[in-house]
């Protein structure tokens, strides 16, 4: 289940990604705009304030994101929806998915479908995490393969389930779109915060969310021990702050 306060809790450095694509995204007047997994609504009303005459689509599956982007107000039509049963409507001129297509295996077939179906000139603008080599998700990784974790989240901690930027570049360029594609690594001061370790307070927001559903609490509070000592011999604090390095891949595509 999706929490979004433990979401938020690190949301400038969230947030910014989305805005470095959209950036890039050089649409005048889209007709209709759709953003795929978009959480909380907050990103996808920036997409609405950009071009008010465009008809501004945010789904996601999970009912507590929608319920919070619903309650923002903003002219934007949200639905609970699973992103893999989209289908862009004629008019749809632009579509963002930001930090959402590692959540879904078989995505690099969804993309192809819809660059066949995206009207000529349609915009489509994709963000995902490149970090699943980091040391934050080795640890996690190594941690999972311990025996009173394996068959609870053995399955569920996952190899890199992303290419890299050229790996999209190359699908989407078979499919006759032009491609803007690039990678970026931010590097993330985190500020200490007590006892936790914040990569820890990091991760919990998204990776360490279904691991999370699948332990109980003894087993949890263990791991949470372990990967915290992990976590604070591979990314120590100096100055009150953690850096913490995040990769990401980006890709623009104009259709053809
Ligand atoms: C890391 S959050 C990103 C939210 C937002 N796009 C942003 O940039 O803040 C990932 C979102 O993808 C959604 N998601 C994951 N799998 C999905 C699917 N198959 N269909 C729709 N949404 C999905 C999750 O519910 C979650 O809200």
């Amino acid at each position: 289940m999706w929490d979004p306060a433990v979401y938020h809790r690190f949301g400038n450095e969230r947030s910014r990604p989305f805005f470095d694509l959209l950036a890039r995204v050089d649409a005048d007047e889209p007709r209709a705009v759709a953003d795929l997994g978009c959480g909380s609504g907050e990103l996808t009303a920036t997409l609405a304030a950009r071009w008010p005459g465009a008809r501004v689509t945010g789904l996601d599956s999970s009912p507590e994101m929608i319920g919070k982007a619903r309650s923002l107000d903003a002219p934007v039509e949200y639905a609970v929806a699973d992103l893999r049963d989209w289908r862009p409507a004629a008019d749809t001129d632009v579509v963002v998915t930001n930090a959402a297509l590692q959540w879904v295996p078989g995505h690099r077939e969804l993309i192809r479908r819809w660059a066949a179906a995206l009207p000529p000139g349609a915009r489509f603008a994709m963000q995902v995490p490149g970090n699943f080599d980091a040391p934050s998700h080795r640890a996690l990784r190594d941690i999972a393969r311990g025996e009173q974790y394996r068959a609870a989240i053995g399955e569920i901690v996952r190899e890199a389930p992303v290419d890299d930027a050229s790996g999209y570049a190359a699908l989407l360029t078979d499919a006759g779109a032009a491609v803007d594609a690039w990678e970026t690594t931010y590097v993330h001061l985190l500020p200490e915060a007590g006892r936790e370790h914040p990569v820890l307070r990091w991760m919990e927001g998204t990776a360490l969310r279904p691991v999370r559903a699948a332990l109980d609490d003894t087993r949890w509070a263990c791991l949470r021990t372990e990967l915290g000592a992990r976590l604070a011999a591979e990314y120590p604090a100096r100055n009150g702050f953690v850096a913490f390095p995040f990769r990401r891949i980006f890709v623009v595509a104009t259709i053809a």
